[in-house]
Order: C-alpha cells, then structure tokens, then sequence
C-alpha cells in the first residue's frame, strides 16, 4: 500500500494515539510525528510548563500555527486530544491527510488517564471523582468533532494491523 498524504491519528487524552502511531509508522515505514512532542521541541518547555506559563488559549494558537505549516507528507502523525476541536483544524487534516479516529469507551479512557495523569495539565490535580466529572462533559463536547474524522477505528480495531486493513478499506 502506498501512502502518500498523512495520516491523523485523534481522540481524547489516553487513548494510545502515540503508541499505536509509532507502530502503524513501524509497520508503514513512515516518518512518525507527534504533534505533542514537536510542540514542547518549539517550546522547549514540557505542555504542562507550557500550560502555567502561558494558558490554553496561547497553546491552542500554537497547535493551529502548528497545523496550518504542517507540509503534506507521507508520514503517521499523532495529535494532541483538543487540537482536532478548535479552530478549522480538523477541516485542514481533512485536506492535508487522512483522518482517523480512536475510539475508546469512557470507563476504559477514565482508568487509563489515571495512570499517566501528572503530566497533562488539564486533569493533573483533579481527584478520582473529578476526573470522572471532567472527561464525561469534556468527551460530550468533543465527540462531536472527532467523528467528523474519514474513518472511525473501535477499540478492536486499533493495531496496525487493524488500522491498515481501515485505510486500504478506505482507500479502495
Ligand atoms: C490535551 C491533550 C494533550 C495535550 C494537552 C491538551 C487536550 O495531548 O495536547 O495536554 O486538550 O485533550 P494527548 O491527547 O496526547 O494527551
């Protein structure tokens, strides 16, 4: 299979989007990006310093400017859980790429996000039953916009494997 657009992978924090990313570009031999980490290289601060140093709506422009230069290549790239629900970014991975979405349900996100949640600044210091609060209203809001994504992958479907049955699917 020959790719020649990018590939977005979105969904909500804790879905696996960077891992599954870097195995579908393994498996795809295709540069992997994470929109994440190319920030924080920009930054050179961590998302949440970025966050207490300069607020969300600053780091939202950021991720559209990041967007918007993003060059059309052949390459699997992974994106922050908001950047999809803001702005028009969605509509310009619409015309830069393909765009898929991971699906998860909302106890499975939940219980992942517990583990890892220090180093995501929108859930960081929120208690269990906080965090349980949040991500129902957060995922009602964005759910919306994620499944405007070409392609909709359910949990079972989310190996490389899956994904690159997803996309030849798509494509044919
Ligand atoms: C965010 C998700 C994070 C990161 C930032 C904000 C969000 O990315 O961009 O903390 O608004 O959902 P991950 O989805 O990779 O955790």
């Amino acid at each position: 299979m020959e790719i020649v657009q990018p590939i977005f992978l979105i969904g909500f924090m804790g879905v696996g989007k960077t891992t599954l990313g870097k195995k579908l570009a393994n498996a795809l031999k295709l540069p992997f990006i994470d929109s994440d980490v190319a920030l924080e290289q920009e930054f050179q601060l961590s998302i949440k310093e970025y966050f207490e140093e300069f607020g969300e709506d600053q780091f939202r422009a950021k991720e559209q400017q990041w967007i918007q230069q993003l060059i059309k290549q052949p390459a699997i790239i992974s994106t922050g859980g908001g950047l999809p629900c803001f702005f028009d970014n969605l509509n310009e991975m619409k015309k830069k790429g393909l765009v898929i979405y991971l699906e998860r349900p909302t106890k499975e996100i939940i219980q992942r996000l517990k583990q890892g949640k220090n180093k995501r600044p929108l859930i960081a210091s929120k208690s269990d039953e906080e965090l349980l609060f949040f991500v129902t209203e957060l995922l009602n809001e964005r759910i919306p916009h994620y499944e405007r994504a070409h392609i909709t992958a359910t949990r079972e479907q989310q190996t490389a494997d899956g994904i690159i049955d997803l996309i030849q699917d798509y494509i044919n």
